[in-house]
Formats: structure tokens, C-alpha cells, sequence
């Protein structure tokens, strides 16, 4: 067997998974999800059918839109901070830890990756944010808890590397006009925002410092959601019995990276609560109709990603609209580009706060920056791209085509590097 073929790289994320290998002159990043639009994606969701099958990938939102009502697991990345190793979230009659659901997405991956290559692998390397908690004993716990996944996927041997660290990898061996240049691997993806600062000398790099935050394309479609959307769905609106709904529960129960997490039990008893308030109150509150709708036709999933295909929309145009319409529920939402500099407020904040507090622990300031290097889907908002330009200079961000595929390739390029 060859032995690097048996080596594979996986970033496993909050939106999309990818595996890649390296090879004689490269990486080749596999076809993990032959369903998707771009195979070489797997989008990391699972559904489970109350009859006991289940799928994985883009198949899970085909048999959720033929089911809405069985479960369907989005943001499993960013159950891991939440949950404890033997914690156990009840689907229909099973009972699975976070790791055993990370497991199966894993166990499909491998199972692609193998059939593409022809030969089993047994190594794989993992990236993994820099932070999965502010916590440290909760950030090493998330760790253990990816890896036993990996464990329970089959990989007999499994090493970390933290993402913008493999971004930064795949970066050094592709830009070789770049020497003696101090660089900021600036990953933006759909759970965590993870910065690499370092420095290419001539034959190797040295990482200078690393920093992450929760904050991802996953919290900017929550933002959206809650300042956009919510007024559609009964927020303000006094409800039964002069109760006011606060924003945890409709977010709870709409946004699909959480209403999973719910029991059959618990989120047909929240349901049925809502049902009898809302009637109780009248025919009066059709806002509060339309949420009852959302909720027990479980919608939240569609509707995000009416909310995630408007704010994509916008790094092509100007403007747009965040457009839902099913089963009676119609919304029209006017969206601009200029108006997320308002509504991503506070996460852009965050976000600056962060580079200078990573620039400040590496000894740099943001004119010693030689390049800012982009990864992650949400590094193609052009108020993210504006942010930087405005640190760093226009010229010194370049907008690469390789957002998605950077992590996995310097994630190849280790796991092919045979070391103790
Ligand atoms: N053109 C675009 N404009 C804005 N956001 C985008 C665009 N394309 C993708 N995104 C966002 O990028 C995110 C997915 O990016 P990516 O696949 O890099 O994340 P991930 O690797 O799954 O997450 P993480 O690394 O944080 O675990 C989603 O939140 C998506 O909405
Ligand atoms: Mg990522």
C-alpha cells in the first residue's frame, strides 16, 4: 500500500466538511459528498428517520425537505463546548454522545476517501479551532471529545493541527514569492474566527502567535435572524396571558443549529404551548400564528438558509432581500450591504479586537503585516474584507479563490509528513 495514500487530512467544520491527501506533487482534495452541488463538500449535517436509517451530508436536507419532523443535526461542530464526553442526546430510541454522532459524519468521510483512493486509511490528521471555549478545561475537553470521534470513525492514529495554523501550512508551500514576509492567515468560517500570525523565512515558517472567538457565518445568520426576522414572528407582540416570548425561546426553537438539541418531548410540549397561548390570545396576533406555523412545520431550517443565501447574495450585489415563502408563511425582508456594517456591529468589533490582540502577542503591528491571507466562507463578506483593508491596506488583502479548500490542503500536507 502506498503509505501516504493511507494519510488523509479532514477539516471537520461547523458548515462544511473536506478531506484531501497529499500526493507526489500536491494535494488531491477528495469527493466526499457525490450529492452536493460541489462534491468535493460535504455539508456537516445528519439526519436521523424515526424508522432507523439515516443520512448524511447534502442527502440529509433532501430527506428533511421530504420529513421535516425527523431529526435533523446542524452546527454538530459547536455542540462539542456544550456537551460532556458521556452526555447523551436522545434520537428516537437511541441514545448517542456528541462524539458518536461526530463519529458517523467522520466514518462517511472515510469511507468516501477510501473508495476514491482505493486503499484504507488509518491516519488521519484533524484540524481544530484555536478555541473551542474561552475555558481551558472545557477548550481540552472538546479536544478529547473530536478525537474520540475520530476514534469511533475508525482512524487508529489521529494529531491535531489548529486550522489557521494548516491554512498557513498551505499557504508557505503555494506562495513562494513570499519571503521574509511577516503574514496573518485570517480563517472566517461558519462557527469560529481563527487568526495565524507568522513568519515565512526562506525554508520554513515560524508561527509568531494564534488566536480564535466564536464568532462564524452561523452567529451573523442568528444576528440577522433576531434583528430582521423576529418582528415577523411575534417579537414585541404581547402574547397570552400578558406573557412576553423572550428572544431564547423563538431562537431556540427556529434556529436549526439548536432546536435539535431539543427532545421529541420537549419541543412538542413547547410547541403545544405556544398553540395554546396564541389561540387564547385570539385571532389577533397572526405574527404569532406564523411562528406556531414555523415551529410545528419545523421551517427553522429553510428559513436560515433563506437568511444565509440573502447575506451570501451580498458579496455579489448591493441588495437584496431575505425571501421565505411556504404554507402560508410570507416574508419579504429588504437587505443591504451597507446595512450589515450596522447590524454585524458588535461581531466586527470583536473581530478587530481580536487581530490587534493576536498582531500585539506576536510583537507586530498592523504595518509590519507583509499580506493578509483569507480562508473560510465567511472571509468572502465584503464588510470583513473592508474591515481588513482598512488595517492593513488594500493592496496587502488579496482575495484568493481557495477559501474553502486551504485548511484541508495544509491538513494534507501534514498528514503525509510522517512524524512522532
Ligand atoms: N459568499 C459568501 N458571503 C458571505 N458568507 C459566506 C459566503 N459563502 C459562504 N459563507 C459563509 O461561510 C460559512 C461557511 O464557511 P466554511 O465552510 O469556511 O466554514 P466551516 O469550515 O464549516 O466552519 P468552521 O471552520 O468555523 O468550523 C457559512 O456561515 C456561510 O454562510
Ligand atoms: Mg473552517
Amino acid at each position: 500500500m502506498d503509505r501516504q495514500s493511507g494519510r488523509a487530512g479532514i477539516d471537520f467544520g461547523t458548515s462544511n466538511t473536506l478531506a484531501a491527501v497529499r500526493t507526489p506533487d500536491g494535494v488531491r482534495v477528495c469527493e466526499i459528498d457525490p450529492v452536493n452541488a460541489d462534491p468535493h463538500l460535504l455539508p456537516t449535517l445528519l439526519y436521523f428517520s424515526r424508522y432507523g436509517w439515516r443520512r448524511i451530508g447534502r442527502a440529509a436536507t433532501h430527506a428533511y425537505h421530504k420529513e421535516p419532523d425527523d431529526r435533523y443535526i446542524r452546527g454538530l461542530k459547536w455542540a462539542l463546548p456544550d456537551y460532556a464526553p458521556d452526555e447523551t442526546i436522545r434520537i428516537f430510541e437511541r441514545r448517542y454522545t456528541v462524539s458518536d454522532l461526530i463519529g458517523l459524519v467522520l466514518g462517511a468521510v472515510r469511507e468516501q476517501v477510501e473508495a476514491e483512493l482505493g486503499t484504507p486509511v488509518s491516519h488521519v490528521t484533524l484540524g481544530r479551532p484555536v478555541r473551542f471555549s474561552p475555558d481551558a478545561r472545557v477548550d481540552t475537553q472538546a479536544g478529547e471529545m473530536l478525537r474520540a470521534g475520530a476514534e469511533a470513525a475508525g482512524f487508529e492514529s489521529v494529531r491535531f493541527l489548529t486550522e489557521p495554523e494548516a491554512a498557513t501550512r498551505y499557504y508557505f508551500a503555494t506562495e513562494e514569492a513570499l519571503t521574509d514576509a511577516t503574514v496573518l492567515v485570517f480563517d472566517f468560517g461558519g462557527g469560529t474566527l481563527d487568526l495565524c500570525l507568522a513568519r515565512f523565512g526562506r525554508g520554513e515558517y515560524q508561527v509568531l502567535s494564534t488566536g480564535g472567538v466564536s464568532i462564524g457565518g452561523s452567529l451573523l445568520d442568528q444576528v440577522l435572524f433576531e434583528k430582521k426576522l423576529l418582528h415577523h414572528l411575534g417579537k414585541g407582540v404581547r402574547w397570552g396571558r400578558g406573557l412576553d416570548l423572550p428572544n431564547h425561546i423563538f431562537t431556540r426553537l427556529v434556529n436549526p443549529d439548536e432546536a435539535w438539541r431539543l427532545s421529541e418531548v420537549e419541543y412538542a410540549r413547547m410547541v403545544r404551548g405556544i398553540l395554546n397561548d396564541s389561540t387564547a390570545w385570539g385571532t389577533s396576533t397572526p405574527q404569532l400564528r406564523t411562528f406556531y406555523t414555523v415551529v410545528s412545520r419545523r421551517m427553522g431550517p429553510d428559513l436560515f438558509n433563506a437568511i444565509e443565501t440573502a447575506k451570501m447574495r451580498l458579496s455579489e450585489v448591493e441588495e437584496t432581500e431575505i425571501r421565505f415563502s411556504r404554507e402560508g408563511v410570507e416574508i419579504l425582508e429588504p437587505l443591504t450591504r451597507a446595512e450589515l456594517w450596522t447590524l454585524f456591529r458588535e461581531q466586527l468589533d470583536a473581530i478587530r479586537a481580536l487581530i490587534l490582540e493576536v498582531l500585539g502577542r506576536g510583537g507586530r503591528s498592523a504595518r509590519n503585516v507583509d499580506r493578509v491571507l483569507l480562508a473560510g466562507g465567511s472571509s468572502a463578506l465584503i464588510c470583513v474584507q473592508e474591515l481588513l483593508q482598512d488595517l492593513f491596506g488594500p493592496e496587502r488583502v488579496p482575495v484568493r479563490q481557495d477559501l474553502f479548500t486551504s485548511i484541508v490542503s495544509g491538513l494534507a500536507l501534514d498528514a503525509g509528513t510522517e512524524r512522532a
